[in-house]
């Protein structure tokens, strides 16, 4: 039985030439050490799990497993959260454990269905029309900036019923509480930023709650579940852990998606003449370099040995999702796009307790999307050479800074 973390860290997860191609040391991780421990600079240990058997199996263990940290410690020992900073970030369902979980899931899960999300597919249509009707006169265009950011960050701006006027200040906010440009940020800049979010979204509730309008906001400001609202620290992490999870995700979705296409002209040549499989090309994109590279934090509530690993209470533990995804022992030439692969089970929207709330509507965001887009662009190709691309830093998401393309 492995009992020590290795001091030393054996691979490098962090620098630029990883993070341009992560997949060969996530094979390598698979092969020699599916269930690595990585000691931090802090000393604490972090385990990376790398292969499809052993994530799921974290994913579904809640009981060893916790999302509140607060959950690793005895319950006199708990306290309430008190910066509003922390509250924003982590009075959430994504950082939350069963009972509470349960409880702030059942408030939204309704208004994620995919019937209800279907209803929004011709204003996604409209919203990407419009983004790309804005460059199509232009020779080249950063797909980041002009199409694969903004598209997803309107949808779940309007559905959760900020007003157009307030949206470009809202995204500014947003951006301040998690997105790695804000480490530019000194800490009393960000704190700023967030108080005028909360400031801002406090007002928006009194507005909604005396006069509800047919939105996401006015709705859980008045939703009961089991015969409790939402306090107001929860309602505020709540909008702001959608409009975060609308910014930072879809738009790796559209920007890796594109560009794998890109470089596979073969795929995207099946695709033109087949366009009923751009549901299973989706899926397929997911998979292969899909937006989200490492789950969110999970920690160890109590000394136990996981498969033949001493873990102990309060360790961090991530599960990488995009290597889980490359597992040969779940998927056929894990390494080939295909986007005419079946019986795709890829993790990328997690699994478990935690699936991810807004799947559906990712879906809905990918196809249109990628579909309209290289309808609109059949000439589109890269504007500079694949090696110059660059990759955002941190382990959570994978996405691209910029995706510089030749339109016609
Ligand atoms: C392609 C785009 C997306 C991907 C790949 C993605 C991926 C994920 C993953 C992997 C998780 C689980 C994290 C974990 O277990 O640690 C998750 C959770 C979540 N996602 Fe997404 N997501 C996407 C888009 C969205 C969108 C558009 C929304 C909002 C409408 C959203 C809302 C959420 C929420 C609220 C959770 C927390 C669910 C819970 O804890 O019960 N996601 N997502």
């Amino acid at each position: 039985m492995k009992t020590q973390p290795s001091a030393t860290a054996r691979y490098d997860l962090f620098s630029p030439t990883f993070k341009a191609n992560p997949f060969p040391t996530f094979a390598q991780m698979r092969q020699d050490d599916p269930i690595y421990a990585h000691r931090s600079p802090s000393g604490g240990t972090i385990w990376y799990i790398t292969r499809f058997e052993e994530v799921t199996a974290v994913l579904k263990d809640n009981d060893h497993f916790v999302k509140d940290v607060r959950n690793t410690l005895p319950p006199d020992a708990q306290k309430p959260r008190k910066s509003s900073l922390n509250r924003l970030i982590n009075e959430n369902m994504l950082f939350a454990d069963p009972p509470d979980h349960t409880r702030l899931r059942a408030l939204v899960n309704q208004a994620f269905t995919p019937r209800r999300v279907e209803q929004l597919a011709g204003r996604v249509q409209q919203i990407t029309d419009e983004l790309l009707a804005v460059i199509a006169a232009a020779d080249e265009a950063d797909l980041i900036a002009s199409f694969a950011l903004p598209m997803p960050v309107r949808i779940i701006a309007e559905l959760l019923g900020i007003p157009p006027a307030d949206q470009a200040q809202v995204a500014d906010w947003s951006q301040a509480i998690i997105s790695p440009g804000s480490r530019n940020l000194n800490y009393s800049a960000r704190k700023r930023k967030v108080r005028a979010f909360v400031d801002y979204l406090r007002q928006m509730f009194v507005l909604r709650q005396q006069e509800p309008q047919d939105d996401l906001i006015s709705a859980l400001v008045l939703a009961e579940e089991a015969g409790e609202r939402l306090n107001e620290a929860e309602l505020s992490s709540m909008v702001a852990l959608l409009l975060v999870t609308g910014h930072e995700t879809t738009v790796n979705l559209l920007g890796n998606g594109a560009l794998a296409l890109l470089n596979h002209p073969e795929q995207l040549a099946i695709l033109r003449e087949r366009p009923a499989l751009w549901e299973t090309a989706v899926e397929e994109l997911l998979r292969f370099d899909g937006p989200v590279e490492t789950s969110t934090t999970r920690w160890v509530r109590d000394d136990f040995v996981f498969e033949g690993h001493q873990m102990r209470r309060g360790d961090v533990v991530r599960v990488v999702l995009a290597s889980a995804n490359r597992d040969a022992s779940q998927f056929d030439q894990p390494n080939v796009l295909d986007v005419t692969r079946q019986d795709n089970r890829h993790l990328a929207f997690g699994m478990g307790i935690h699936y991810c709330l807004g799947a559906p509507l990712a879906r809905l965001e990918g196809q249109i999307g990628l579909q309209t887009l290289f309808d609109t662009f059949p000439k589109l190709c890269l504007a500079v050479p694949i090696d110059q691309l660059e990759w955002r830093s941190g382990v959570l998401f994978r996405g691209l800074k910029q995706l510089p393309v030749r339109l016609h």
